[in-house]
């Protein structure tokens, strides 16, 4: 069954290890994601952008495969399934859908329209019994049409938003979606720091962790850090491994065109990543 975030990433905070986030595309993401979490004993949040979400036939369908996997899979661990950089009116529907969890990306409006959206929402969804994300300062890159600058988020802002009840909360600390630039200053520890003296023990939220060095990721661990987003890094490991394959020329021996073939090596690419990732972060064996 599906639970909300707040629990695990609570934990995740006092424990100090962060629980991944890695998005998914398809049912072979779901289950390469399902099944590392339970083989390693890891706590897991899926990521449905709004694209990715349209893609997979809509937010119903979304649920449905992940409810069925979790059931068919006999997944024990905890699962939750979180609409990643929701609108509004995303939001609204992942609730109705049977999502466990939600994000709203207000981090475009002005403060005070993203406070009355996030209050709304946050009453909404908790009493849905949903755990809800909240953005301030956009984090740059491109995502879905999205593109933010980068920007590092205003701390008194971070407090402002926390307080409306929010569980967890993602605040731009320089870190940005995709692949990171050659020149990529690196992550505003000061700004985190600074957000995590006014926001306490809530929870904060890294976006962007592909291509994040270690030794960052351990650091923000330790100011506060307690989820962490992944999503370009499978989808690189998962084309890397399909282009050998085809390269290679497995496609034209014997029944290798079998998409259940052709799609075995990204598979075995997505659980070498995240399985990396759950040992970075330190949540291996604590669902
Ligand atoms: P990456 O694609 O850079 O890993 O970012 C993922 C993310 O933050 C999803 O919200």
């Amino acid at each position: 069954m599906l639970v909300s975030a707040t629990e695990m990433l609570k934990k995740a905070k006092a424990g100090h290890y962060a629980v991944g986030q890695f998005n998914i595309n398809n049912l072979e993401w779901t289950k390469a994601i399902l099944s590392t979490a339970q083989e390693l004993n890891s706590p897991v949040i899926l990521g449905v952008s709004e694209g990715a979400g349209k893609y997979m036939g809509g937010y119903h369908a979304v649920v449905g495969m992940v409810n069925g996997l979790l059931q068919d899979m006999n997944i024990t661990v905890p699962v939750a399934l979180h609409l990643d950089h929701g609108s509004f009116e995303g939001c609204y529907k992942c609730i109705e859908a049977g999502f466990s969890s939600i994000m709203f990306d207000g981090s475009h409006y002005p403060i005070a329209e993203n406070v009355e959206k996030t209050t709304q929402l946050v009453n909404d969804a908790h009493a849905k019994g949903l755990s809800i994300e909240a953005e301030v300062g956009s984090i740059g890159g491109e995502e879905d049409g999205v593109v933010g600058m980068g920007e590092c988020a205003d701390p008194n802002e971070c407090k402002a938003i926390a307080d409306l009840g929010v569980d967890f909360l993602a605040a731009g600390i320089g870190n940005i979606h995709g692949k990171y630039p050659e020149n990529w200053p690196g992550l505003s520890f000061e700004t985190l720091d600074a957000v995590q003296q006014k926001t306490g023990m809530l929870p904060l939220v890294l976006h962007g962790g592909t291509g994040i060095p270690a030794d960052m990721i351990k650091k923000a661990i330790t100011l506060g850090v307690a989820k962490i987003n992944v999503n370009t890094e499978c989808q690189l490991a998962f084309a890397a491994a399909t282009r050998k394959y085809i390269e290679e020329g497995k496609d034209l021996q014997g029944k290798g065109f079998d998409p259940r073939k052709v799609l075995a090596p990204g598979y075995e690419a997505i659980k070498a990543t995240v399985k990396e990732k759950m040992e970075l972060f330190g949540s291996v064996g604590q669902a």
